[in-house]
């Protein structure tokens, strides 16, 4: 089975080859592809992307694409589908990172959660879907230098680190991407 991802984001193919990439042969999409994420909701964005991808692929080969969100209790869920635009168009990890801290200061409740929607279509456009939910808590400063986005002020639950200061092993047996990698791979039948 090979496998195009739809996104021009390194490090989601990079965590998300291994991932999905059991019996399979992973491949990121064309430089230069890109999605405007018109969509309300995350199943939307990965359907948008998906189909985007879908003509410039082979019949025999699989199409996969992700869209994620930040759910912040306390915000009522934003960033959620708006995550990556929430301090602006434009705006970088660091730039949404210090948003979401002045948005939470002083604030108690910081439960929050990662949610990830994954979507395969295939060459006669069926489409079979995953989702993965990682709860946790915002933290009251970055912490650590591994993963990317707001990995840095996110604590999953349970744990007392950051998610940018575990393994890329330890991060994809608990993330939102890992398990919606799962659920999608069992459903695909080319789970390990
Ligand atoms: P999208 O799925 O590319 O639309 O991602 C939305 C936003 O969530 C972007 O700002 C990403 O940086 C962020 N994001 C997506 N996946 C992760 C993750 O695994 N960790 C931290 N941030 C993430």
């Amino acid at each position: 089975m090979r496998i195009v991802l739809a996104t021009g984001n390194r490090h989601k193919a990079s965590e998300l080859g291994p991932m999905l990439g059991a019996g399979a042969e992973v491949d990121v999409a064309p430089d230069g592809f890109e999605v405007d994420e018109t969509g309300t909701t995350l199943i939307q964005n990965a359907l948008l992307k998906a189909w985007a991808l879908r003509p410039e692929v082979p019949p025999d080969q699989l199409v996969v694409a992700d869209d994620t969100g930040l759910e912040v209790h306390a915000l009522g869920g934003r960033p959620g589908v708006y995550s990556a635009r929430y301090a602006g168009p434009g705006a970088t990890f660091a730039d949404n990172n210090r948003l979401l801290l002045h948005e939470l200061d002083g604030i108690e409740d910081r439960r929050a959660a990662f949610v990830c929607v994954l979507v395969a279509v295939n060459g006669d456009g069926e489409v079979t879907a995953g989702c993965g939910i990682c709860p946790g808590d915002i933290a009251t400063a970055p912490r650590g230098e591994g993963g990317f986005g707001y990995d840095p002020v996110f604590i999953p639950r349970g744990m007392d680190r950051s998610m940018a200061e575990l393994t890329p092993e330890q991060k994809n047996a608990i993330s939102h991407r890992g398990r919606a990698a799962r659920v999608l791979a069992t459903a695909l039948g080319i789970a390990e």
